[in-house]
């Protein structure tokens, strides 16, 4: 390569990385309890959740951002909101719209980046985003970008984990699985996550925000400092791990009980 061809750093960056990673992984995506709902129970749940925290739909804007193969875009639908949903894969957008077109919805599916949404100021009375602050390369400014789109008074709904920090019953609950698993007394757990994926996985954790695991109130403080208020930590998502437990292992089930889950929710002062 002549010095002329010589690239200087990289033109592909973490962003990208996250964008390519999940586009492997939209295929297999909702073939996995936790991403797809697999019960009447468990829909009940999300939908306990969503009224607790965000009341009913009535036909207000509602964002949901990454909203991946939409499964909380439909929920949010089907609790009466007008729902676009956000995502900057296009292979998880495709599959968006194949699932509204089949359940014939009307839900609006956009390629953005949550960092940087693209949206109309005061635009949205709602944005709720599951399992997309532990991969954020920048939760303040994005935290500021939500703050922008929301109308005065609008909430927040964010649902997430810590998934980098595993605690010694969890670490145990796996240890007993791998032992049951070598002594042939149950099957290999079916990953839905492509092996070979596991190495890029480490290495974008590695880079991003919460590289040390996105605890629940490190996340409402960056919230707070970001205008919010009213910001309020929920550990009680146990309904709907019992109803997603029932398609899981007994030891995937119980690790899962133990992890650090929570949804927070928060609002735009008026
Ligand atoms: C774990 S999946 C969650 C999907 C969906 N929220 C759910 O709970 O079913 C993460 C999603 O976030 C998307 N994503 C990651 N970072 C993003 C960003 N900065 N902006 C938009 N989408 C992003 C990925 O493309 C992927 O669809």
């Amino acid at each position: 390569m002549t010095a002329t061809h010589q690239t200087h750093g990289k033109n592909y960056n973490l962003r990208d990385e996250i964008k390519a990673y999940w586009s492997i992984r939209a295929e297999k995506f909702d073939l996995s309890p936790g991403h797809e709902i697999f019960s009447e129970e468990e829909r009940q749940a999300w939908r306990n959740l969503i009224e607790k925290h965000l009341g009913p739909g009535n036909g207000r804007p509602a964002l949901d951002l990454a909203s991946g193969t939409a499964v909380i875009s439909h929920l949010m639908d089907d609790a009466g909101f007008r729902v676009t949903g956000l995502d900057w894969s296009e292979t998880m957008l495709a599959l968006a719209r194949a699932k509204a077109k089949t359940r014939g919805r009307d839900i609006t599916f956009r390629m953005a980046d949550a960092e940087n949404t693209m949206e109309p100021d005061g635009s949205y009375d709602v944005i709720v985003t599951r399992h997309l602050v532990w991969t954020l390369v920048d939760p303040a400014a994005c935290f500021a970008e939500w703050m922008r789109v929301l109308k005065p008074g609008g909430r927040l709904l964010i649902v997430d984990g810590d998934f980098v920090n595993v605690g010694f019953g969890e670490r145990l609950v796996k240890k007993l699985a791998a032992l049951a698993e070598r002594i042939g007394l149950i099957k290999p757990e079916i990953s839905h996550a492509p092996v070979e994926l596991a190495g890029k996985h480490e290495e974008i954790l590695s880079q991003v925000h919460f590289s040390g695991g996105a605890r629940a109130e490190d996340v409402a403080q960056l919230l707070r400092q970001a205008g919010f208020e009213a910001v309020q930590i929920d550990h009680d998502l146990r309904k709907i791990h019992r109803a997603q437990a029932r398609h899981l292992s007994f030891f995937k089930a119980t690790a899962r009980g133990l992890q650090h889950r929570y949804a927070i929710c928060a609002t735009k002062p008026l």
